[in-house]
C-alpha cells in the first residue's frame, strides 16, 4: 500500500479524485486535506469517511502541512481558490491558497523527499482566438493569465518548476480543460444553470455567449491523473489533460434546456466577465503519445444529461446555497 495525501478533496475534481481512486486503485491508502471552505463540502465524501482518514486544515498552515507530508509518499494537489469570478472581486484568496500555499507544499516535499503531483489549468496559458481551430494549447504555450485566478495558478506552476530545477524535488504537473459532472459548486456554469432551471429562474449567459470552453468528464480528468502519477516523468514534466470537448457556452445552454424539457432560447444575456477569456482548446497529444492515455466520456450530450440527473437527484446538496449564490450574482448583475 502506497500512502497519497490529496489537498481540496472535499471540492469538486478532489472528491471525485477521491471517489475515482478508491473504485480503481486498491493501492492507495487515502489522506484528505482540506480546509472545508465554501466550496468544500464533507457530505462530498459522506459515503467514504470510514475508508479513508480527512483532516480539516489549511494548506497554508505550516506545521500540519509538514506533519502531513512526512507522513506520506505521494501528494496529489488539488486545493485551490478555482472561481474567476470571485477572483475579480477579492483576489485575497487566491494569492494565500494557490501561491503561498503551493510553496508551502513544496518546502514540505522538499524537506521529506516526497513526490508531488500539482494540479493546475489550461487558463495558465490565457486565451485563443475563437475563429482559429487549428490553435490549440500545447506544454509549450506560453503563460498569459488573464484573472487572479488564473495568474496565481501561473504563479504556483512556477513555484513548482523553480523547485525541481533549484532543489530537484520529484514532481509532476497537470494543465486540464474545464471539468464537468457530480458535486461541482454551483456558482459554476453547467451546475448554475441547470440548478437554475430546477428553480425555475432564468438561465444566465455571460456577453454574446461565443466563449468556447473544452469540456472533460471529471472522472476522465482523474484518470488522466492517475496515468500521470504510473508513468509520468518526476522531473517536472509537465502534461496537458483534454478530451477534444470544445463547445461554445451557448451550445452548452441551449443544449441543457433541451434536455430539461424547456424552450432552447429561454435564457437571458448578462454582463460580461471582465477580461472574459475567449476560447480554451487542449492539445493533449503527448499525455496520449508518452503516457498511452485516452479518454473515455466524449460524448457531451450523454454527460450534460448525466449530470443534470445528479442535480435532480441530490437537490438536498445545492438547495441551501442557491438563493445566497444568486444573491452575490444580482449583485454582479449577472
Ligand atoms: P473547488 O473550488 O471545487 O475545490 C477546491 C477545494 O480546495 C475545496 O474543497 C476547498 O475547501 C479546498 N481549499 C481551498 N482553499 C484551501 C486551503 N487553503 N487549504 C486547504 N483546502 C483548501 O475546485 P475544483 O474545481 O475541484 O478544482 C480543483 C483543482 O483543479 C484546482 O487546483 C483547480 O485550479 C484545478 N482545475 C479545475 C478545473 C475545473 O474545471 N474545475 C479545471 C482544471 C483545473
Ligand atoms: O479551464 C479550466 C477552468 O475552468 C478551471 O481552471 C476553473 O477552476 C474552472 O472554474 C473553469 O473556469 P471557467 O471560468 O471557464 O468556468 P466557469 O464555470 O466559471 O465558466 C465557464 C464559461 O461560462 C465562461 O466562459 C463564463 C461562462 N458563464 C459562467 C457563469 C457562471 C456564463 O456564461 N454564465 C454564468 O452564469
Amino acid at each position: 500500500m502506497k500512502n497519497i495525501l490529496i489537498t481540496g478533496g472535499a471540492g469538486f475534481i478532489g472528491s471525485n479524485f477521491v471517489h475515482y481512486t478508491l473504485k480503481n486503485h486498491s493501492e492507495y491508502q487515502i489522506t484528505v486535506l482540506d480546509k472545508l471552505t465554501y466550496a468544500g463540502n464533507i457530505h462530498n465524501l459522506e459515503t467514504v469517511l470510514d475508508k479513508i482518514e480527512f483532516i480539516r486544515g489549511d494548506i497554508c498552515d505550516r506545521d500540519l502541512v509538514d506533519e502531513l507530508v512526512a507522513k506520506t509518499d505521494i501528494i496529489v494537489h488539488f486545493a485551490a481558490e478555482s472561481h474567476n469570478d470571485n477572483s475579480l472581486k477579492n483576489p485575497w484568496p487566491f494569492i494565500e491558497t494557490n501561491l503561498v500555499g503551493t510553496a508551502t507544499i513544496l518546502e514540505a516535499v522538499r524537506k521529506h523527499d516526497k513526490r508531488l503531483h500539482h494540479i493546475s489549468t489550461d487558463e495558465v496559458y490565457g486565451d485563443l482566438p475563437i475563429n482559429a481551430p487549428n490553435q490549440k494549447f500545447t506544454e509549450s504555450s506560453p503563460y498569459h493569465g488573464s484573472s487572479p485566478y488564473s495568474s496565481t495558478k501561473a504563479g504556483s506552476d512556477l513555484l513548482v518548476q523553480a523547485w525541481v530545477r533549484s532543489f530537484g524535488i520529484k514532481a509532476t504537473l497537470s494543465n486540464c480543460s474545464n471539468n464537468y459532472g457530480a458535486y461541482q459548486h454551483i456558482e459554476k456554469f453547467i451546475p448554475r444553470q441547470i440548478t437554475n432551471i430546477l428553480s425555475n429562474l432564468t438561465p444566465k449567459l455571460y456577453g454574446t455567449g461565443e466563449q468556447v470552453r473544452d469540456w472533460i468528464n471529471v472522472d476522465d480528468h482523474n484518470s488522466a491523473v492517475h496515468t500521470i502519477l504510473e508513468k509520468g516523468d518526476t522531473n517536472g514534466q509537465m502534461y496537458l489533460i483534454g478530451a477534444n470537448g470544445e463547445q461554445s457556452n451557448k451550445f452548452i445552454l441551449e443544449t441543457i434546456l433541451e434536455l430539461m424539457g424547456k424552450d432552447k432560447n429561454d435564457y437571458e444575456h448578462v454582463k460580461d466577465r471582465a477580461g472574459h477569456d475567449q476560447r480554451y482548446a487542449i492539445d493533449a497529444d503527448k499525455l496520449r503519445a508518452e503516457l498511452g492515455w485516452t479518454p473515455k466520456y466524449t460524448n457531451i450530450r450523454e454527460g450534460l444529461k448525466n449530470t443534470i440527473k445528479w442535480y435532480q437527484d441530490n437537490d438536498a446538496w445545492w438547495r441551501n446555497q442557491k438563493a445566497e449564490v444568486e444573491q452575490e450574482y444580482a449583485r454582479n448583475n449577472q
